[in-house]
């Protein structure tokens, strides 16, 4: 049977890629966005190469009614949703205490509520199935004290591993996606310099994604791509914070 996969923040970056990936292995998908033509774009290019059905849905994550339509989609049981992709993201120019608390609120309702939701409806949903898989992407900065992002990537991969134990008995994995730099256009919108990152540390969206999928085979509840990421966050648990912090500055 066809499986079907809901992304959200399908039209650039990380969640574009999903998409693709997603669809070259045969999974009929939903993807979530705020750009209605970015979004029926995204559409078209993957069922012009995949024998895919594609469903757009616009909505603004950071908004309870745009959450609410992503979680009818989900709940929705004549046509199951077998992976949840909590992708959608942004980063704040600024860091927490100069920016406006508005703003703030803003990132807590996309970064954390909206996955929370999100994998509240796919858990009691797929639980009754017996079956699902959820993907939280996360970030290394999790691993960092770098602001309120990474205070909210940090929540997103604790309740994960937690979740892919607790919901292992009705074969639920969950995991936390988290990657270093990625070229998107995610630091662009962010306004972040990110001049002064060495090539080494970028990584590729697709080869991201790829990694994901792998770790997600494995019930991994922690997905960390390349092995460069995988010494730094390693080594983030045990340095002295002062100096990760300072180290980690430049990301999000
Ligand atoms: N790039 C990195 O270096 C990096 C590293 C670690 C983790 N991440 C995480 O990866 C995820 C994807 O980021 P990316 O790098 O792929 O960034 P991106 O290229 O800027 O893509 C962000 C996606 O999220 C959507 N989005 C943003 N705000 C939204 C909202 N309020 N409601 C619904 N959709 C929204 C955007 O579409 P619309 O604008 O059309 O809504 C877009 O599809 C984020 O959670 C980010 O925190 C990124």
């Amino acid at each position: 049977m066809t499986r079907r996969a809901l992304v959200t923040g399908a039209t650039s970056g990380i969640g574009n890629a999903f998409a693709r990936e997603l669809a070259k292995r045969g999974f009929d998908l939903v993807i979530v966005a705020r750009t209605t033509d970015r979004l029926e774009s995204v559409a078209a290019q993957i069922r012009s190469k995949h024998d895919v059905t594609v469903d757009v849905l616009t909505a603004d994550l950071a908004a309870p009614e745009g959450v609410r339509a992503a979680v009818n989609v989900v709940t929705d049981t004549t046509r199951p949703v077998d992976l949840l992709v909590n992708n959608a993201g942004a980063s704040l120019a600024g860091w927490f205490g100069t920016t406006d608390v508005a703003a703030e609120d803003g990132q807590l309702d996309l970064l954390v509520r909206a996955p929370m939701h999100l994998m509240d409806a796919a858990i009691k949903t797929m639980a009754g199935r017996k079956g699902g898989q959820i993907i939280n992407v996360a970030s290394v900065a999790a691993f960092t004290p770098r602001g309120a992002y990474s205070a909210h990537k940090a929540w997103l991969v604790n309740i994960s591993r937690w979740a892919n134990i607790h919901y292992a008995d009705v074969n639920i994995s969950v995991q936390a996606l988290c990657p270093g730099f990625v070229r998107t256009e995610f630091h662009q919108r962010g306004e972040m310099d990110v001049s002064g990152v060495p090539r080494w540390m970028w990584l590729d969206a697709d080869n991201v994604v790829k990694a994901s999928l792998k770790d997600l085979d494995k019930r991994k509840s922690v997905s960390i791509p390349s092995l460069r990421y995988k010494v730094l966050a390693g080594l983030a648990q045990y340095l002295p914070k002062t100096l990760v912090t300072r180290v980690a500055r430049r990301g999000r």
